[in-house]
């Protein structure tokens, strides 16, 4: 996601637009830019890196008091000068700032090329300049944005300013959010209200297929058939930090609850090749190798922590679903491993930050080795994604909290994705893909459906607070899960806890077990669950006490666990984005609960450059 800020007033612009932009910069900050209009001209800075590069930029006589401006997370081109908002026109008299993701703009590029636009940017926002460049040719600016965004699939926060309408702004929104704030004789227009509340505590939110045209002394707003909407006025009681966080205690929380989206976004323009195209479809990120995909015989993942776990996931998947034999290594392991590798051995890198230095050195000496290195990767334009040959970004936005969340997540999303890819390649039938792809579909709204139960949850740990060591246990595909929940509740609430495999625990770790000692078992119905029921069994035999994640409507569970977490019922694979969602909750709140940092534990850092 991406910040923008917008201003048109009696004021100097640009003080509150980088003002804006360094409330806005926990959204993205890869790159910044703003365009200010004064006495018909309009000027425009941008820099790669921190808000406060650009600051350095801006001459400080940048007079003008209407201005737009942008703090990037990038989706479709890395960071650098080109791919920095504002995005212009060919006659750069038409500026832009955008948020979100343009599914069809390689085709809309195509056709403003072939009417002769010539573009400068590898985004896909800068469409947007050029589009209402065509349509304001014949109409107003207004009607040439409403035009404009008509056009475009996918979602979009959009602020215009325009050399031929110099004294307004035109904001319009669907999926992306934008909000203005109503001052004396001026607003300001903001993805989230943080940029605001300094200036104003009453906000007027646009919604989904609404379009505002702002001038200093009004504010009119319609939807895309141009009738008149009224927005009610908020009056907002939030402090900057808390609008940082949308309202949520911490960051952590708020990307818990993000999820539905970040896996909407991962999944955005790409589940649908899988349901309606009977060839073998691929995904954007992968079309350079895919010739070199068919003649893989094994797979590597290499990564760290969750992004490890989210490789054994992976791991299942291709070997069941694509029958490629898989490993998955911790990258910090894999480099003192003498592997086997050669041209058709695909290392995958599965990293949030790509800047993870073991991964990085073991992305290395695979490179070394000659294998195909391939990423799966949030921060676009990372050393790991410029390192490996190719790869798919996870789009799951910037991650603030030091315990990944919505990041893994939307590593599973993408893994999921691979499998549709590799498996379609060899013997997965059209049928499967598309009965994965349509069940991967309805993933986002069963995690919304258990982020309803956080309350339930959130009882749960009060009862539990005491406790000093967990055991996670899972079976297959939730295996990983039960390893990342130990993770998590580790990382968070700094209480030990052990994950391993249900089969495993006969073997030494039920000796641990007593009444002060629970276990928590992943037991949905799947084709494993009567034998997590005997472990079950086995716990309860010596006095432990079991949290169990079952299946909805399940009631045999009721007679041997002593707490219940229900989760929706979806295809075994895909289990792991769903019950993963209540540990992440658990861990959430035994960390607030004693009192800790739950948004930067103790020790740990977002991401791990050192070796
Ligand atoms: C996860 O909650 C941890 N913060 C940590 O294990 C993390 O997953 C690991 O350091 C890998 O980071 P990466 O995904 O950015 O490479």
């Amino acid at each position: 996601m991406c910040g923008i800020v917008g201003y048109i007033g009696k004021r100097k612009a640009v003080p509150i637009l980088i003002e804006g932009l360094n409330r806005l910069e926990y959204r993205g900050y890869d790159s910044a830019g703003l365009s200010v209009i004064n006495k018909g001209k309009i000027k425009s800075f941008k820099s790669v890196g921190r808000v406060s590069e650009l600051e350095k930029k801006i001459k400080d006589n940048l007079l003008g008091q209407i201005g737009i401006a942008h703090t990037r997370w990038a989706t479709h081109g890395k960071p650098s000068q080109k791919n920095c908002h504002p995005h212009y026109s060919c006659e750069k008299d038409i500026h832009i700032v955008h948020n979100g993701i343009i599914e069809n703009y390689d085709e809309l590029k195509k056709q403003l090329i072939k009417k002769g636009h010539q573009f400068k940017s590898d985004t896909d926002s800068e469409v947007i300049a050029h589009l209402i460049e065509e349509f304001i040719k014949k109409a107003t600016l207004k009607t040439a944005v409403v035009k404009a965004v008509k056009m475009l699939q996918g979602t979009y926060g959009v602020a215009v300013i325009s050399k031929k309408e110099p004294h307004k702004i035109i904001v319009a929104r669907n999926g992306s959010p934008l909000v203005i704030g109503v001052g004396k004789e001026e607003f300001i227009i903001a993805s989230d209200v943080s940029a605001i509340v300094r200036y104003t505590d009453e906000v007027i939110y646009l919604n989904d297929g609404e379009i505002a045209e702002i001038s200093e002394d009004n504010l009119e707003i319609t939807n895309l058939k141009r009738e008149i909407v009224n927005n009610p006025i908020k009056k907002l009681d939030w402090t900057i930090e808390k609008s940082q966080k949308g309202g949520f205690d911490h960051f952590m929380l708020k990307e818990i609850f993000e999820q539905p989206e970040s896996i909407r976004n991962a999944l955005r323009g790409r589940t649908e090749k899988f349901i309606s195209e009977d060839f073998l479809p691929t995904l954007g990120g992968l079309e350079s190798v895919t010739k070199k995909l068919r003649k893989i015989k094994k797979i590597i993942i290499i990564s760290c922590g969750t992004s490890y776990y989210a490789g054994l996931i992976g791991e299942y998947m291709f070997e069941e679903y694509a029958g490629i034999p898989t490993e998955v290594e911790y990258a910090s392991e894999f480099r003192y491993r003498k592997s086997v590798l050669d041209e058709t051995t695909a290392v995958i890198a599965i990293s949030q930050s790509g800047e993870t230095a073991d991964t990085l050195a073991a992305v290395r000496e695979a490179k070394n080795k000659g294998a195909l290195t391939l990423g799966i990767i949030n921060v676009v334009g990372s050393t790991i994604a410029r390192q490996t040959e190719a790869g798919t970004y996870t789009l799951s936005g910037p991650e603030i909290g030091v315990a990944s969340t919505k990041a893994f997540t939307s590593q599973l999303s993408t893994l999921i994705l691979w499998t549709l890819v590799l498996g379609r390649q060899r013997n997965m039938s059209f049928a499967m893909s598309k009965k994965i792809a349509q069940e991967l579909n309805k993933i986002p709204t069963k995690v919304e459906k258990i982020l309803k139960k956080s309350r339930e949850i959130k009882k749960i740990v009060k009862k539990y607070i005491t406790v000093k060591d967990f055991l996670y246990l899972g079976r297959k595909y939730n295996f990983p899960i039960a390893l990342e929940g130990a993770l998590k509740i580790k990382e968070i609430s700094y209480i030990h806890a052990e994950g391993y495999p249900t089969g495993e625990m006969k073997h030494g770790p039920i000796a641990l077990i007593d009444k002060d000692f629970p276990a928590l078992f992943i037991v949905p119905q799947d084709s494993i669950y009567e034998k997590n029921l005997s472990g079950m069994q086995e716990i309860k035999a010596r006095g432990g006490k079991i949290i169990a994640l079952a299946t909805e409507g399940d009631k045999k569970i009721i007679n041997l666990a002593d707490d219940v977490i229900y989760i929706p019922k979806t295809l075994e694979m895909l289990t792991p984005l769903i019950s993963v969602i209540p540990l992440q909750l658990l861990a959430y709140y035994f960390g607030v609960m004693k009192g800790l940092d739950v948004d930067k534990p103790r020790n740990l850092a977002k991401s791990v450059t050192v070796e």
